[in-house]
């Protein structure tokens, strides 16, 4: 389907090419799509070194963290190795852009002169793919690929309540439609970070540990901790901490997303708070993020900024949420509200109860 007229390499028969629709079937949905992904981003890699030869695509976001969906895009990020200086990113977004024009049947958008350039690249839905394929592809983009690598080592530490919780609640702001960072409400990234923060600093015994406070085992140079300005070190060893970790909270899924629910529908402190999982609940005051209450001498828009404030793990300077404006955070006050309702008027039948929630 990608290559149109060229042959599929053995790489991806081998999995689900070969097989009738029966057994498809029977394959697990996640396997065939981490083949899927695998089998693009190789594919991409070895057309992309035909114009930088020293670069490599990494997968980044939910292919790469363990949080995805069907639906889910693909993120990859291109990273140059070579010593010589390489290609300014707009050059090859638009290189890059032509030849997988050329040689790919992907529909390809080239934007490269965003703020981040990147190439956007998408297939429709077809019978061996009903959902299709929307992927970006970025470049030189670390700080994403270490958010990606600690969202997978929270989801490590308690694979079941944090998985299950980040994927109900993808589904969920999917289906409420509250998931769209482009029409005023919050990206995916922006819900994982509101769970985790749940999860690490307001429940109380905590389900995670804080693991950018948890110090190195044996001292780590200031070069190896930082990217640029941000400090990028988060504890890793994940074994380790599976060993010596034992949260005392025995809550279930079901009750983690009650109170969940509850929390963020009364008692995150919108207007002031910021949501940091790095340090906590801090102040919109203390970080320089303005919102309504800082008077005439802001902007529409820069006040518009700071309604909801998700500090980024790393990029501490930067506002996670900065995409939520005034309806869009009313639309999803008012869905943690109606969620929080459902729940607790029908606590007999949750399972049913959290069905409901997605309709
Ligand atoms: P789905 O695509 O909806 O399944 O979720 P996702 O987890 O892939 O999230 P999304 O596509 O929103 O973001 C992909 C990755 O990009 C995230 O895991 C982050 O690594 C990174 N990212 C997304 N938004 C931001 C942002 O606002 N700031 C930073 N620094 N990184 C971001
Ligand atoms: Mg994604």
């Amino acid at each position: 389907i990608i290559l149109g007229a060229h042959q599929p390499p053995n790489l991806f028969a081998n999995a689900s090419s070969m097989m009738q629709p029966s057994q498809r079937r029977h394959m697990s949905r996640n396997l065939f799509l981490s083949e899927l992904s695998q089998y693009v981003r190789k594919l991409l890699e070895k057309l992309t070194r035909t114009i930088e030869p020293e670069s490599r695509l990494l997968s980044f976001g939910s292919t790469a963290n363990g949080f995805s969906l069907r639906n889910s895009d693909m993120d990859l990020c291109c990273l140059i190795d070579s010593d010589q200086p390489p290609l300014a990113a707009s050059d090859l977004v638009t290189m890059l852009g032509d030849l997988l024009e050329r040689e790919t049947k992907f529909h390809v958008k080239p934007l490269p002169y965003a703020r981040i350039p990147i190439i956007k690249l998408s297939l429709g839905p077809s019978q061996g793919l009903p959902y299709g394929i929307a992927c970006d592809i970025g470049f030189e983009n670390r700080l994403a690929l270490e958010n990606t690598r600690l969202l997978l080592s929270y989801a490590s530490v308690d694979p079941t309540r944090v998985r299950t919780m980040v994927l109900f609640l993808k589904v969920w702001s999917k289906r409420r439609k509250i998931n769209s960072p482009y029409r005023g409400t919050l990206s995916s990234y922006g819900y994982v970070l509101l769970v985790i923060y749940f999860l690490v600093h307001v429940k109380n015994p905590p389900v995670l540990p804080n693991l950018q406070q948890i110090p190195p085992l044996r001292p780590i140079s200031h070069e190896d901790m930082h990217f640029g300005e941000h400090n990028i070190w988060f504890f890793d060893d994940i074994e380790l901490l599976r060993q010596r970790w034992r949260s005392s909270n025995t809550q279930s899924v079901a009750e983690l997303l009650i109170d969940f629910f509850k929390y963020y529908s009364r008692d995150f402190s919108y207007n002031t708070g910021v949501a940091s999982i790095r340090a906590g609940l801090l102040k919109k005051e203390s970080k320089g993020w303005l919102n309504d209450f800082d008077g005439s001498r802001y902007s529409e828009t820069s006040r518009d900024r700071n309604r909801l404030c998700i500090e980024d793990p790393f990029e501490t300077n930067y506002n996670v949420a900065r995409t939520v404006t005034k309806d869009g955070l009313y639309t999803i006050r008012g869905e943690f509200m109606r969620a929080s309702r459902i729940l607790a008027t029908r606590p007999e039948r949750a399972i049913n109860a959290l069905a409901q929630l997605c309709e």
